[in-house]
């Protein structure tokens, strides 16, 4: 078979290590790719929204399975693209239609999906570009830390917690009257704030049946102990200590069926995955958001700890023939540390000539925002590495991570050095 990956990412760089496992998998490519999986498949430089020309190489190439990684060409409707088009639509395709997609593009149509579900949420109301003064009197009414969240995608950036009123009328002005976010912040929710411990879960639905992937836990925030601002991921940990087999239980009776069963009710055809961003309040899940895709840098811890042929599960998602398919998974520890470019989140350099790759052992090195030039790696994005270590324990699986880190090296690097710490905490307390 003939897989096409789309994305440039740790986590495109993952599937395509996995996919590439699978004795199913014929020739494999990545859209646009990075240097990582220049080494595994062949990378097109076709960028994940030109869907004119992601259709000319499907067809020249005799794709016969697309794995949609991000969310833009998600949201922007890939899958509607290829199904409008005769040549195309044959195609099996991982991720869903434009509509699907909305669980993550539109925070205010997941929201209202959850409550006419009875998916377990915060409470929140949504307010318009021209209802500026009624969310402002509304936020009069609730207390403080304040949520509020743009509807739309803003990489990441679009949710604001403080505590601090006035500047929390300050963000629902400039959200809604200056469109801080673009149209993103052309409506926004004003929701309650969830006290507990967050938790990703990753599920693989072909609209009528699913398989629950390993959870994981990820790390947001740029700075050591959860400080400062938020990134696109800076670590990842699974399996999830407190995730236990009774509230793991508690996810899929009250999060993963009614949502499976609500996309059907509400005649969404959804083919791929949906990654569930929870907050465990005492010991019962509420749901912050939805992804129509799975995590990064979740899916680089994900990944190495299923061992069934995830080629197998893909393409069954994809042709709607999940049923009694199982997927095993094993009881290892996997632990991601992801090494970013000095300044990252905010502005930083890119060109800088990475040092340590061919000799690293150990920890599997998955590229992210990297590229190839004149024979060298060099760094080509915030976010350049994904170092995911595996082991018996938690400890054993990072130590192996930052054991593989201490030999990679470039100007300015920068990681947080203390992921897993807090699941490590509560492992020893409980
Ligand atoms: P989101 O983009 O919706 O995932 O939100 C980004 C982050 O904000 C989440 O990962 C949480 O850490 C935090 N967050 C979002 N909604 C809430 C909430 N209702 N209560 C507490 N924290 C939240
Ligand atoms: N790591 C969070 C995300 O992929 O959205």
């Amino acid at each position: 078979m003939n897989i096409l990956i789309i994305g440039s990412g740790g986590r495109e760089h993952a599937f395509a290590w996995k996919i590439k496992q699978s004795p199913l998998c014929n020739q494999l490519f990545v859209a646009p790719g990075n240097a990582g999986t220049a080494s595994l498949a062949g990378n097109a430089p076709i960028p994940v929204d030109d869907f004119p020309q992601l259709a000319a190489f499907s067809i020249e190439n005799k794709i016969d399975l697309i794995v949609i990684g991000p969310e833009v060409p998600l949201v922007k409707g890939l899958r509607d693209y290829f199904e409008s088009r005769a040549e195309l639509k044959s195609i099996p395709i991982v991720g869903p239609g434009k509509e699907g997609a909305q669980l993550e593009g539109s925070k205010d149509f997941s929201k209202q999906f959850m409550l006419r579900h009875g998916v377990p949420t915060a409470q929140a109301r949504t307010f318009h570009a021209n209802e500026t003064a009624e969310a402002i009197a509304f936020l009069k009414t609730v207390k403080p830390p304040f949520v509020l969240k743009a509807d739309g995608l803003a990489a990441g950036k679009g949710v604001i917690i403080t505590s601090d009123r006035i500047e929390a009328e300050q963000s629902i002005r400039e959200m809604l009257e200056e469109k801080k976010f673009g149209d993103a912040s052309s409506r926004v929710l004003i929701e309650e704030f969830l006290d507990g411990i967050e938790l990703s879960v990753f599920v693989l639905t072909d609209g009528n049946d699913y398989v629950i992937l390993p959870e994981a836990k990820d790390y947001k925030r740029i700075g050591e102990g959860d400080t400062g601002p938020n990134t696109g991921g800076m670590g990842a940990v699974s399996p999830v200590v407190f995730a236990d087999a009774d509230f793991m239980k508690k996810v899929e009776e009250q999060v993963i069926k009614p949502t499976v069963a609500g996309l059907k009710k509400e005649n969404i055809d959804y083919k791929g995955f949906i990654f569930i961003g929870l907050m465990n309040v005492g010991g019962a899940p509420f749901v912050i958001e939805y992804n129509a895709r799975m995590g990064d840098p979740e899916t680089e811890a994900v990944l190495p700890r299923i061992k069934s042929d995830i080629v197998e599960l893909l393409l069954a998602t994809a042709k709607g023939e999940l049923k009694g398919k199982e997927i095993a998974i094993e009881k290892d520890y996997a632990v991601t540390v992801v090494m970013v470019s000095g300044g990252y989140p905010d502005s930083y350099p890119k060109g800088k000539v990475m040092k340590g790759l061919n000799t690293s052992s150990g920890a599997t090195v998955f590229h992210a925002g990297t590229k190839s030039k004149d024979g060298q790696v060099i760094t080509d994005g915030g976010r350049v590495l994904a170092i995911t270590g595996r082991g018996k324990s938690l400890e054993e699986a990072k130590q192996q991570a930052y054991q593989t880190i201490s030999g990679i090296s470039w100007e300015d690097v920068y990681f947080r050095k203390d992921i897993g710490v807090d699941l490590q905490k509560i492992e020893s307390n409980s």
